[in-house]
């Protein structure tokens, strides 16, 4: 009896002491191993995962860390610095964005819920993943009607096929015993069924072509975002099938290895696009220069993906709302340096011979 009475005090001290390890947390590096070390390993691989060797990622930060460089402005008064900018007409706190990704109950039971307070609390914009995730199925039917303060649709254009679709299913299928019943009735695995949603008619089949493109934009109002665009030429397609965002993104390296790496296409689809549309980007971003180098190249905003990921499964929506604080005071901290007080401000003259 004093033996189990032993184990159940040393278990309990232990799971103090992972619950508040998230607060030592100083990078975004930090959360990554503390994910590592506290998730169950096949689930980290799930989120880790990047295609073939990894180059594209590797690519990626290569050009962040060796390619851009930023050349700091001096004595300028810097008192007063705003993160507040403006996308698709509207005012918000931040140009730093959750990614959607597939899945966030194998990092923290309440999933997709845990993230989407997290944003709600840092007023940041969450995209919201329907396929996989935790959120009751009547919040995705509503989205295409402008409800429930919806604002854009966001169209994976890069994966065609569902290559680890029976990878991740077994993976979820597990993850989703410690929800509760009531919320499992609502999972949006059922989701993949919903009639007339072009994720019935298409998902996995590697039919989705520009013409669905078209479709949606004669069905809903909301701003329409293809993500997964790398070249001038699609940006334009996009253009010209209805879109009117798009998220320069390689999906993290994890779809075809030796992609080039979106940090590094983003300037050319800016050009192509000229302001027809508004160019996000996403891959790679781990760190407040990184997220100051895409916006001085022309991105509207950053979108993060993986870094959410592991904040949620280090401590749940509190580590959330660390990752994304983390990233918004060094963000301030990096324009002070360059003598920004506004989003606005930033432009090509902060990178040193671009
Ligand atoms: C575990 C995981 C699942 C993802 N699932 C999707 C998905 O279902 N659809 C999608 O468009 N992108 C998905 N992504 C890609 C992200 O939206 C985003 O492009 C990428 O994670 C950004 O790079 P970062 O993780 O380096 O920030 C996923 C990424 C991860 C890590």
């Amino acid at each position: 009896m004093k033996n189990s009475q032993l184990y159940i005090l040393c278990f309990g001290t232990t799971l103090t002491s992972i619950k508040n390890e998230y607060l030592k947390c100083k990078t975004l590096s930090d959360f990554e191993e503390l994910a590592k070390k506290s998730m169950m390993p096949h689930r980290f691989y799930y989120y880790d995962y990047k295609a073939g060797q990894g180059h594209t990622y590797q690519a990626c930060r290569h050009y962040f860390d060796k390619q851009l460089r930023i050349m700091p402005r001096v004595l300028i008064d810097v008192s007063e610095i705003s993160l507040k900018t403006t996308i698709f007409g509207l005012i918000y706190e931040s140009p730093i964005l959750i990614a959607t990704s597939a899945c966030h109950c194998l990092a923290q039971v309440d999933g997709e819920v845990a993230t989407a307070r997290a944003a709600t609390e840092t007023q940041c914009i969450f995209t919201y993943n329907w396929t996989f995730s935790n959120m009751p199925e009547e919040y995705v039917l509503q989205t295409l009607a402008d409800k429930k303060g919806y604002r854009a649709i966001v169209i994976t254009c890069d994966q065609p096929h569902e290559r680890i679709r029976d990878f991740v299913l077994p993976l979820f299928e597990e993850a989703s015993k410690n929800i509760d019943p009531e919320l499992m009735k609502n999972m949006s695995i059922p989701n993949l069924n919903i009639p007339g949603i072009i994720v019935k008619q298409h998902f996995g089949t590697g039919s989705v072509t520009w013409a669905n493109i078209e479709w949606i934009r004669k069905l809903t109002q909301l701003s329409i975002i293809c993500k997964g665009i790398l070249s001038p030429i699609h940006a334009e397609l996009a253009i010209k099938y209805g879109a009117n965002g798009i998220i320069v993104s390689n999906h993290d390296g994890r779809l075809i290895d030796t992609a080039p790496p979106a940090i590094e296409c983003l300037e050319d689809v800016v050009n192509a696009v000229d302001g027809r549309a508004e160019v996000f980007v996403d891959t790679g971003i781990r760190s407040r220069t990184d997220v100051l180098k895409t916006l001085a190249l022309g991105a509207r905003a950053v979108l993060i993906g993986r870094p959410i990921l592991y904040g949620l499964a280090c401590g749940g929506q509190d580590s959330v709302r660390r990752v994304l604080d983390i990233l918004k005071r060094e963000l301030v901290y990096d324009m002070a340096c360059c003598g920004l007080t506004s989003i606005d401000q930033i432009n090509k003259d902060i990178l040193y011979k671009h």
